[in-house]
């Protein structure tokens, strides 16, 4: 780490920018992955997926398989280990694909339906590829769409509350003088991190050992010590290092195909996905389809809020993508509703992909805000600072703290705001229409229970042990920082072991909670350190080590709503002949909490941003109705923002103490994408003067925008 030397008296590691303390081994290629670190005995395993959409395994004919060369087993649902998926892990019940080959029901494409393992990676995927399943098939439905008549209301789960209600919305539509009503959507998105996913899993002394890269080791253990029916201290899962996961990287189908051909083989067994097999494997985001009317007054204060979301579901799991959760934290209204919906279909379950809910929600519900303002003729950011509530607009609980109007009018000094013509459409530079947009940002601050243990040596250094998952934010770094700065000494005196479920209970690197949730512990620990060696005395052999645990702490934390906030401001410039949207420049101003380092957060946030670029104008998947399965499930076929698409990209953050909170830090691996989006469809409109509600904005949508206005001007009718 290139340390800023501080004095041994001083505080102040966090705030200090530094670089990764493991930056070195991962650009030398020291840093080993899940796939890649050796094993004596290795076997490998490859997954073989279902090709049919729905329907029943009728046969899988391994017979000429297991005769070609390596091949040493098939396993699938004739012949698995059973497992118990009746249970209630860290985060709810499991998502019945981890049930692996326990019947022969398919219930979408891409089901894994076997494991061929054999000596090398080679041998297995030939032998996989070769191995033929017969199926029953039975007719299938993966089309979503706005409006399906089987859409229902699901069940609130522990993590999302299916819908609000206050006051009669209906009614204040009626009386407002201004009423946005529009539907808007968002497609299929895939998160896929550079790692594809990968375990390897061994018996090591009567202790399931699994080598893994996951977004919490203490999760995916307990998971797998469930299905297993384990002792949870019989199970170890190590992840060192992770290569990106943003929601995906929990326990699949990996993992326990590679514990069953362990068990069955007793020797280790890795099993890696491909890219394509991740599009059927390890979740996405659903599509959405979202209502948003909004009822103001003259002014643009609201008076009604009604979003109502749909989203997709698998028919064995249920996964509500909660979109419709912001209005519930951004703005008040007198009838206000926020309503989920699910439509059942022949697809893998959707999970969280970063920003969860808040991604497209923020771009039906931002794009929804700027219509407002345009139809009322007040400024975006008036309109927001006329909206900004005393309290939780649902829960009427206070804010710990707020920082949302800092934000914008950071962002807007910054960005040059308050110079802009806001007439649409009026703005050109060659081939070019030039447009400005803003949106508001937001994502929760949540916080979960942890341990943690600090060591302070016998040579002067410190060893902090917390189960962190450090999947390329920086987390470790973090951790060093958090605890140097407790101790009171320079941060290459602290080394950080994560990423190992022996090192106690620890919150996932998910949620946007893991710094919070494992700083908090860290410190409490480290603090404790510090009062037993200002006790005096030697250190004896072993070091004194001093151990937290914030469960209670995290239970009794007072009710309110946290939440980081944030604003976003994009500049783009539209060519009307080819139908091309260029960003030209994006600025995002976050109130998070404490920042922790700034290098490594300006990355996480200029991440984010780049996410909402590629959202808001290239990704999409797309699902070919006849197989049920995608269409150019590869990262050629998925396109998504490169290098030549993504813009100059600012990121800063203002001050945003957060009285009395225990931690002081708020979580920003999610924040910057929301809103992005919003913004830049909010600049497509201030360049064309076209609205563009369904994403992605592609090319052929700017151009068929572009026709039906020169259609509608030939006629004399306003803009859409
Ligand atoms: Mo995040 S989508 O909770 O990893």
């Amino acid at each position: 780490m290139t340390t800023t030397t501080r004095t041994p008296a001083s505080t102040g590691a966090v705030g200090s920018a530094h670089t990764r303390l493991e930056g070195r081994d991962k650009v030398t290629g020291a840093a080993r992955y899940a796939g890649e670190i050796p094993f004596a005995d290795l076997a490998h395993g490859w997954l073989v997926l279902s090709t049919v959409a729905r329907g029943r395994i009728r046969s899988v004919e391994d017979a000429p398989v297991l005769a070609m060369p390596g091949v040493l087993t098939v396993v699938h649902h004739g012949n698995a280990p059973r497992v118990d998926t009746d249970y209630v892990g860290m985060l709810g019940r499991p998502n019945p694909v981890i049930g692996l080959f326990q019947h022969d029901r398919v219930p979408f494409s891409g089901w894994p339906v076997a494991l061929v393992v054999a000596e090398t990676p080679e041998q297995a995927r030939e032998a996989a590829e070769a191995l033929a399943v017969r199926y029953d098939e039975e007719p299938h439905d993966v089309g979503f769409s706005a409006g399906r008549t089987d859409a229902y209301t699901p069940e609130s789960n522990p993590m999302v509350q299916a819908e609000t209600t206050k006051g009669d919305v209906a009614a204040l539509l009626k009386e407002s003088a201004v009423v946005v009503d529009e539907e808007y959507t968002t497609p299929e998105e895939h998160h896929h991190p550079m790692e594809p996913h990968a375990a390897t899993a061994r018996w090591d002394g009567g202790r399931l050992d699994v080598v893994d890269a996951n977004q919490g080791s203490t999760w995916v253990a307990g998971e797998l010590a469930s299905l297993f029916s384990l002792d949870p201290a019989s199970v170890r899962v190590r992840s060192e290092h992770v290569g990106g996961a943003f929601g995906s990287k929990g326990v699949g189908p990996h993992q326990v195909a590679a514990v069953m051909a362990t068990t069955v083989l007793d020797r280790p067994v890795r099993v890696v996905l491909t890219r394509r097999q991740m599009f059927s494997l390890v979740g996405f985001r659903s599509p959405t389809a979202q209502r948003i009317r909004l009822g103001a007054d003259a002014d643009g204060r609201l008076l009604a809020f009604d979003h109502q979301a749909q989203s997709l579901t698998s028919t064995v799991h249920e996964f509500i993508e909660s979109s419709a959760v912001l209005g519930r934290v951004m703005y008040d209204a007198d009838a206000h509703h926020t309503v989920h919906r699910l439509v059942r279909l022949d697809v893998p379950t959707p999970s969280w992909m970063r920003a969860p809910g808040e991604a497209p929600g923020s771009f039906a519900l931002e794009s929804a805000l700027d219509e407002l303002a345009e139809k009322c003729g007040v400024d975006p950011i008036t309109l927001r600072v006329r909206n900004e509530p005393d309290a939780g607009p649902v829960s009427g609980l206070p804010f710990s703290s707020r920082n949302l109007l800092a934000c914008f009018e950071e962002g807007a000094r910054r960005f040059g705001w308050t110079d802009r013509d806001p007439r649409p459409g009026v703005r050109r530079e060659g081939r070019w229409l030039l447009g400005t947009g803003t949106a508001a940002a937001t994502y929760p601050s949540g916080v979960g229970p942890s341990t943690a243990a600090v060591t302070a040596e016998t040579d002067g250094t410190f060893t902090v042990r917390i189960n962190a998952a450090d999947i390329g934010t920086g987390a470790r770094t973090a951790m060093a920082l958090v605890a140097a700065d407790t101790l009171k000494v320079a941060p290459d005196r602290v080394r950080v072991r994560i990423a190992d479920s022996d090192l106690g209970p620890a919150m996932i690197a998910g949620g946007s909670m893991g710094t919070r949730s494992w700083a908090w512990a860290v410190t409490l620990a480290a603090d404790e350190l510090v009062k037993r060696l200002a006790l005096g005395g030697a250190i004896p052999p072993g070091g004194i080590t001093t151990r937290s645990n914030t469960a209670e702490a995290v239970g009794a934390l007072e009710k309110k709503e946290r939440h980081s906030f944030g604003a976003q401001f994009a500049e783009v410039a539209v060519d009307v002949t080819t139908g091309e949207v260029r960003v030209r420049r994006l600025l995002g101003i976050f109130a998070a909490g404490t920042i922790v380092n700034p290098l490594t957060a300006r990355s996480q946030f200029i991440g984010g941003m780049t996410w909402g670029l590629s959202m808001a104008l290239h990704e999409e998947a797309i699902r070919d109705g006849a197989t049920g399965g995608h269409v150019g499930a590869d990262l050629a076929g998925y396109h998504f923002a490169a290098h030549a698409d993504v813009p100059h990209i600012e990121a800063d953050w203002v001050d945003d103490p957060v009285p009395g909170d225990p931690v002081g830090m708020k979580g920003i691996g999610e924040i910057g994408v929301v809103g992005v989006a919003a913004a830049i469809a909010n600049a497509v409109w201030h360049a064309t003067g076209e609205r563009h509600r369904d994403l992605p904005i592609r090319p052929d949508r700017v151009l068929g925008a572009a026709d039906a206005a020169r259609r509608r001007a030939e006629r004399g009718e306003p803009r859409a």
